[in-house]
């Protein structure tokens, strides 16, 4: 399989009513998400030489949306595709740690820049990212791939791409639900 990422997909938000055009912008469910885990991995080494609070909250934002794009998309479409079986602790296990990732931002925001409490709880965010990223690339992509195959990716890939667009153009407010076409 040749994994070319793209790196920009401008065609989707042109006409984007999924199904149909996924096979033209051909943005991949698995790549788009190392692409975060990429960005987000950088992010968080930068914190940890130069913790700064705006660094904060980029790092804050974009875990925000690659979560909740995974929640909302990829996370059930994996359930559904492994359904039951020995994979689904998979499911269950991210979620948890998507859960602790958000006890612990809150922590790390309440005490102060250039702190040894900041610095040690920025360690602490980024190993509990590193973590589990690399269960994910290691184990649940692997297994999403193959239970789900290149179309459905590809649906998917467009489908994460477009609510990533929708939720960091309305950052500060709280993302409206999504609808699931069931
Ligand atoms: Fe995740
Ligand atoms: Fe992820």
């Amino acid at each position: 399989m040749p994994a070319t990422p793209k790196k920009r997909s401008t065609g989707s938000r042109a006409r984007s009513n999924g199904r149909h055009n996924n096979r033209r912008s051909g943005t991949d469910a698995i790549s788009l998400l190392k692409q975060d885990h990429q960005k987000v991995r950088q992010l968080l080494k930068r914190l940890q030489s130069d913790g700064t609070e705006e660094l904060l909250r980029e790092i804050e934002n974009e875990l925000k949306v690659h979560t909740q794009i995974e929640e909302e998309i990829f996370y059930p479409a994996f359930k559904e595709a492994v359904e039951s079986g020995k994979d689904e602790h998979l499911y269950y296990e991210a979620i948890e740690e998507h859960h602790v990732v958000d006890l612990v931002l809150p922590e790390i925001k309440s005490s102060s820049e250039g702190s040894e409490e900041f610095d040690a709880k920025a360690k602490v965010l980024a190993d509990l990212v590193e973590h589990h990223a690399e269960e994910e690339e290691t184990e649940m992509f692997p297994k999403a791939r193959k239970a789900m195959g290149t179309t459905r990716l590809r649906e998917l890939g467009e489908e994460l791409q477009e609510r990533k667009q929708e939720l960091m153009g309305g950052l500060g407010g709280r993302p409206e639900r999504r609808k699931r076409v069931a």
